[in-house]
């Protein structure tokens, strides 16, 4: 089972970027860990990070004709405000779970709104890396040929 997983905005700064919520890990470490993950469940990672809103549509988009058969989504900051990356999910209609590093619902009001959520049939928030092996699992268990 081949998995998308699509990170957004300044993910690429984990080990740097506010270190007391995200911790002290670097994004390579996070794509380690995913590919670990992966190859534990037996499925296939497609890791795809952009600090672009349009390139994050884009690799969407793409997912609908290049084999992927579910994608885990950390829309980081476009959670929040991205119609456009709801759109794409719902174009695709392939099998997407959300996950976010940090509990958002226990953080600033305006992360309580997740755009890209709504298209999602599961959701793993404030777990840390471990929410990307439960999304890969989620979509390994509810996902194949779907
Ligand atoms: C995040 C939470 C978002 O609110 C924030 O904008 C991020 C990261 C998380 O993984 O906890 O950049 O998606």
């Amino acid at each position: 089972m081949k998995i998308l997983i699509v990170n957004g905005p300044n993910l690429n700064m984990l080990g740097i970027r506010e270190r007391h919520l995200y911790g002290d890990k670097d994004y390579e470490a996070l794509c380690r860990f995913i590919a670990n993950a992966a190859e534990e469940l037996g499925v296939e990672a497609d890791i795809f990070q952009s600090n672009y809103e349009g390139a994050i549509v884009d690799r969407i988009q793409a997912a609908y004709s290049d084999g992927t058969e579910g994608i885990v989504i950390n829309p980081a900051a476009y959670t929040h405000t991205s119609v456009a990356i709801l759109d794409a999910l719902k174009a695709v209609g392939l099998p997407a779970v959300e996950v976010h590093l940090t509990d958002v619902d226990a953080r600033e009001p305006f992360r309580r709104v997740s755009y890209a959520g709504m298209a999602c049939g599961a959701r793993f928030t404030g777990l840390g890396f471990d929410g990307y092996r439960r999304a890969l699992k989620w979509l390994s268990e509810n996902a194949k040929g779907k």
